[in-house]
């Protein structure tokens, strides 16, 4: 039924009014299955649809639907070079099918972005949902030749693309150690990272990024969204932009690692000097001052034992 409800979704989505029977008959099937795929769209997907007899369907509002040309479009000569985009309409999890992929050797620079997930994930074992249009999600296959030993510190970097590209919107967007992208306070985007290959080798990393633009996914705490802080963009213009900014960096952090980006990370950092506590999936919390990252990316944290080191892993950071 997701199939057929998609397809009647890209027939409402110019916000105009279509009868049951025109579209019944455009998509070659009954107006009983396109009244079905109309509930679908209501039920499992969130969306209002208003039915007026004699009149048909329509959305409240004209809906834009992910769209390979128009994501092209906004890529300079970096991004349009190393990037190759797939859509998928509804998948389990863009990283799952990108890890699938990957395996099967799938291109570097594969970008796969769904219009809905149904069994998207975040960090620590935790779901990722996000209602129907509301926000963005997808995943970057990138090949690196730096072992998977040399990854330390990329997640970080993902991040501060992020913030440059969301900073270009006017959004007043900081970062959460490991990687979390901040608005106001809260979360605005997340950032999952999955590796296969080599300790010395050439390494296939998953990076999958979900970002909030008008309502929250559902996440285990605060959440932002872009249009409640007055910032409209289109998904396909955001996109390109978040990619053009991805290029760069990840090429750069291929070849210099974390270092070079450190100082760049420090200046976008939320929580900096700030009492903070960090959560293990296993132990007790620690409490201290966050005074920074190392050259590998892990968090530094005085306590009252001393100085330590927090490496990306089973870590999660709140304030304190
Ligand atoms: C987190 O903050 O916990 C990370 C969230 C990452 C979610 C994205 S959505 C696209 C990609 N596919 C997934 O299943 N997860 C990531």
């Amino acid at each position: 039924m997701s199939d057929l409800a998609f397809a009647v979704l890209r027939t409402l989505a110019d916000g105009r009014f279509h009868s049951g029977e025109a579209m019944a008959q455009a998509l070659g099937c009954s107006r009983t299955l396109v009244w079905q795929a109309v509930h679908h769209l209501e039920n499992e997907f969130g969306l209002t649809i208003f039915s007026v007899r004699g009149q048909g369907y329509r959305l409240p509002q004209p809906f834009a639907l992910l769209d390979v040309p128009a994501i092209r479009h906004q890529l300079g000569e970096d991004a349009a070079n190393v990037f190759t985009l797939a859509l998928a309409d509804e998948i389990d999890s863009s990283n799952t099918q990108l890890t699938t992929r990957a395996a099967q050797g799938a291109p570097h620079g594969l970008v796969l972005a769904a219009e809905r997930q149904t069994a998207g994930r975040g960090r620590l074992g935790r779901r990722w949902q996000m209602q129907l249009g509301a926000g963005l999600t997808f995943s970057v296959l990138w090949r690196f030749d730096r072992g998977l030993s040399g990854l330390a510190g990329l997640s970080l970097v993902v991040g501060i693309a992020l913030v440059r590209a969301l900073r270009q919107f006017g959004a007043p967007v900081t970062l959460k150690w490991p990687n979390d992208v901040l608005l106001d306070g809260r979360k605005l985007a997340g950032i999952l990272i999955e590796l296969s290959g080599d300790a010395l080798g050439s390494a296939a990393v998953v990076i999958g990024i979900g970002l909030n633009l008008s309502a929250p996914g559902d996440v285990d705490q605060p959440v932002a969204n872009l249009a409640d802080a007055g910032i409209k963009v289109g998904r396909n213009v955001l996109l390109g932009t978040l990619l053009n900014q991805l290029a760069p960096l990840l090429s750069q952090f291929d070849r210099e690692g974390f270092a070079a980006f450190r100082d760049e990370w420090h200046g976008m950092a939320a929580y900096l000097a700030q009492p903070v506590r960090l959560n293990f999936s296993h132990g007790e919390p620690v409490e201290g001052i966050a005074v920074g990252v190392d050259d590998n990316g892990a968090l530094l944290v005085d306590t009252a034992a001393g100085r330590r080191v927090f490496h990306v892993g089973e870590v999660s950071l709140r304030a304190s």
